[in-house]
């Protein structure tokens, strides 16, 4: 095992015992310096260390300034890098087993040198437990590859789990399946219109004046991916009846595997209307941005896209190719498998919506 390990000036003292600890158990060390106490600025140092965890040149780093706060927020800027400032045992135990730090960070204003091997050893013997920490760590990994304009949402809402929960059975019957994934597309509309422009208007109820809000018109298209898409589309007209509805059909070239178009029947303005593309399972993400950038090529403008089941892996290839394009997720799950399934997802949405398998 390989640990970079870094220090700033009020590190410094602090970072020899850490060295030596580490060495004592047989560590390979890989110290990024500072090598005297002149002063110096923490993130050089910090973002030496993640830099190195980051690209895989160690497994783990060490970080030391006065606090360990500066430390870790510099060395969280560079991706994948999960770091905490720990200052005693139990919150190093607790940063592994929950959150899989992989850069601990002290402060060598608040420790005694001779504190740092007990706090390394709660560290370095725990195991990350997964789980539910995997979920939320997964949602940090998201949110991660999202640092640019557009939003991802991932739906907490209680009645959106629970749904999603009774549509990964595998036990769960073709008709439920399909009502159930209505129902939940139309629970997201609430969350995908937040945005709605309101305009204010008065009414007459039976008592008195009442002044009142109403959409102001906006023009909303919805375009599902077929097949599986489709099955999102009643659910969502049915709080939105106005919407038009495009078609997207996409195949995956057996030779290149790149999504090809076959179908493509959009609104004829669809250039001034908000945008929703439905495709329940985002996977590896190139269908989807297939899809995205085939709206964008006839006109569209403002697209958001809505998914049951996100994986981290989708998320990521959508950012990186629509930036702007905002991603609503009932679910966030771990990853994709060797074949491409997201894992645990819920199969193939399109077997299950139509009962083809
Ligand atoms: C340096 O004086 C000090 O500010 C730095 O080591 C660190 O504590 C910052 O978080």
């Amino acid at each position: 095992m390989k640990i970079a390990v870094g220090c700033d000036h009020a590190g410094f003292v602090l970072k020899d015992a850490v060295v030596g600890f580490l060495r004592s158990r047989g560590i390979d060390v890989a110290d990024k310096g500072v090598f005297s106490a002149e002063k110096a600025d923490y993130p050089d140092q910090a973002l030496a260390v993640a830099g190195a965890v980051a690209s895989g040149e160690a497994d783990a780093g060490v970080l030391m300034c006065g606090t360990g706060i500066g430390a870790s927020i510099a060395a969280n800027k560079v991706k994948g890098v999960r770091a905490g400032t720990c200052n005693d045992p139990e919150a190093a135990r607790l940063g592994k087993t929950h959150n899989n730090l992989n850069v601990l960070c002290m402060g060598g204003r608040v420790i005694k040198p001779d504190e740092a091997g007990a706090i390394l050893s709660a560290w370095l013997d725990s195991e990350f437990e997964g789980g539910r920490h995997l979920v939320r760590i997964n949602k940090i990994a998201a949110a991660e590859a999202s640092d640019l304009s557009g939003r991802v949402v991932i739906f907490n809402h209680p009645l959106v789990q629970h749904k999603i929960g009774i549509i990964r059975d595998k036990n769960t019957s073709v008709k439920e399946f399909r009502e159930l994934v209505q129902e939940i597309a139309g629970l997201m509309v609430y969350e995908v219109t937040r945005n709605l422009p309101l305009t204010d208007a008065v009414v007459e109820t039976p008592v008195a004046s009442a002044a009142v809000r109403s959409i102001s018109g906006k023009k909303l298209a919805v375009v599902p991916v077929l097949r599986a898409g489709l099955g999102m589309v009643d659910g969502i007209l049915q709080l939105i009846p106005n919407a038009k509805v495009g078609h997207i059909g996409l195949y995956r070239d057996p030779a290149t595997l790149a999504p090809v178009e076959y179908y493509c029947k959009l609104p004829p303005d669809i250039g001034e209307r908000d945008i929703f593309i439905l495709d329940p399972m985002l996977a590896t993400g190139g269908s989807a941005a297939a899809a995205i950038s085939l709206v964008k090529q006839r006109g569209g403008r403002k697209v958001s896209l809505l998914c049951l089941i996100a994986a981290p892996e989708g998320i990521k290839k959508v950012r990186e190719s629509h930036p702007d394009v905002e991603i609503f997720a009932a679910a966030l799950d771990d990853r994709l498998n060797d074949h491409g399934y997201i894992v645990p997802g819920l199969g193939d949405a399109g077997d299950r919506l139509f009962g083809t398998k």
